[in-house]
């Protein structure tokens, strides 16, 4: 489907952002092997969370779903309460899902297969699928389990120490899920900390985890008790509206109950650091911090985001190459590799398209580097059926001297199903 976005004169208003994806994944898999009622409130409306909320319901969760009040409510069938599932399991776009079940299922009594759409058949398994191997886990796939689909032919695991090759959030919590069902103490240690709502959803149930700077520790066989959790609004479907703010002149918005979990906010501090006029206030400290977040138009100025900084804004990078675009002076990003491997090969997509608007980008084999330019003209772009690629054009759109027509733009479904008409909305 093509989208047709219209350059704005200024945005102004107040909204809120839909559920925060990573949390609300792991609220509907924790809550299903916790003893009693879980209830989530919050939970993202969209096709990457349905897709765990249906596998875990093929796996035999009692999970019923009001998707009016986004309200998620689970009669929790304890560690060792899940069934054999039917038929193959269906991850659709959604990384977190096929690898966070690749962990859980590890370590059942049953046999399980999990598969996803085109795009996630491409995306590399092994980095959960070694490791797990390591733990006692029976896994086939192509190439040794490097792609899906894989098989899970259940088995007893036992604890180790793995030190992760990437820092990966998905990885991490694989192997902490297989950690509840394996002898022993799991540990993983991270080259650099990545979001934590694993560690912290867990602990919530009754887990024993142990954090030491960078290494979580999980012991196997704790049980887990059913728990409430209110999902703030996702800071990464924020940052697209945090972005077009700055962007637009006259502009001025709110965005509220934004998860701010220190392990996601690296979009602030580098907007921050580019000039952005941005604050937070009603700040409230809850499993997960939240806040308002209010962001007026700003001039910005180039940045330099060396690799550590990267897992703390792994999925802004697409929207923050479109601020880079028209901030003064030349932006270099580094060390982002990963973004090659996510929904699409994001660093080709961005320096392809935004090329195409007229920006002035090069691409390396770990980044871009982004001279600013004062301003970008209308045409013809391509979502290459990824979300954040849909919704960061949106935003150069917005900011463009003419109109940008979006191909695939419904694309936005996978996190963020009401997008256009959130953007539409502050005009
Ligand atoms: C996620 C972790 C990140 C992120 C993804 C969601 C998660 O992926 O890019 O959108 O929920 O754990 P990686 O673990 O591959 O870095």
């Amino acid at each position: 489907m093509d989208i047709v976005v219209q350059p704005a004169r200024k945005l102004r208003g107040t909204i809120m952002v839909p559920g925060d994806k990573s949390i609300s994944h792991r609220a509907v898999i924790i809550g299903s092997i916790a003893e009693g009622k879980t209830e989530i409130t919050g939970f993202l409306h969209a096709q990457d969370c349905l897709a765990t909320l249906t596998c875990m319901r093929q796996l035999g969760a009692s999970i019923d779903y009001d998707p009016r009040h986004q309200k998620v409510t689970i009669e929790g069938k304890g560690l060792e309460g899940l069934e054999e599932p039917q038929d193959v399991l269906d991850a659709g776009n959604s990384g977190t899902t096929a690898r966070l079940l690749l962990g859980l299922l590890s370590g059942q009594r049953f046999f399980s297969v999990i598969t996803g759409d085109n795009s996630l058949r491409r995306r590399p398994m092994d980095r959960v699928t070694i490791p797990l191997r390591a733990m006692g886990a029976r896994l086939q796939g192509r190439e040794g389990g490097k792609w899906l689909p894989v098989s899970i032919e259940g088995t007893r695991l036992h604890g180790i120490k793995h030190r992760l090759r990437v820092a990966s959030a998905q990885t991490k919590s694989a192997l902490l899920l297989a950690g509840l069902y394996s002898s022993g103490s799991t540990e993983v240690q991270q080259p650099a900390s990545t979001r934590d709502h694993t560690e912290r959803l867990l602990q919530a149930f009754g887990a024993q985890v142990e954090q030491k700077g960078n290494s979580i520790a999980v012991v196997g066989g704790c049980r887990l008790q059913g728990q409430k959790v209110e999902v703030p609004g996702d800071i990464s479907s924020a940052a697209f509206f945090l972005v077009a703010g700055c962007l637009v002149p006259k502009s001025e918005i709110i965005v509220r109950d934004v998860g701010v979990n220190p392990s996601r906010t690296g979009i602030l501090r580098i907007l921050q650091s580019m000039g952005a006029d941005i604050e937070l206030f009603n700040r409230c400290e809850k499993l997960e911090p939240t806040s308002d977040v209010v962001v007026r138009s700003s001039t910005l100025r180039a940045v330099n985001i060396t690799s550590e900084m990267v897992p703390d804004l792994i999925d802004e990078l697409p929207v923050i190459a479109v601020a880079a675009c028209l901030a003064s002076g030349t932006t270099t990003i580094r060390g982002a590799s990963e973004l090659r491997v996510k929904e699409s090969d994001r660093l080709a997509a961005i320096s392809s398209e935004l090329s195409r608007l007229g920006a002035k980008i090069q691409e390396l084999d770990d980044g871009l580097i982004i001279e600013g330019v004062p301003r970008l003209r209308g045409g013809r772009v391509r979502s290459f059926g990824d979300h954040r690629i849909a919704m960061a054009l949106a935003i150069a759109g917005i900011a463009c001297e003419s109109p940008v027509i979006i191909e695939g733009a419904e694309a936005v479904d996978i996190s963020f199903p009401d997008f256009f008409c959130t953007l539409e909305s502050l005009r």
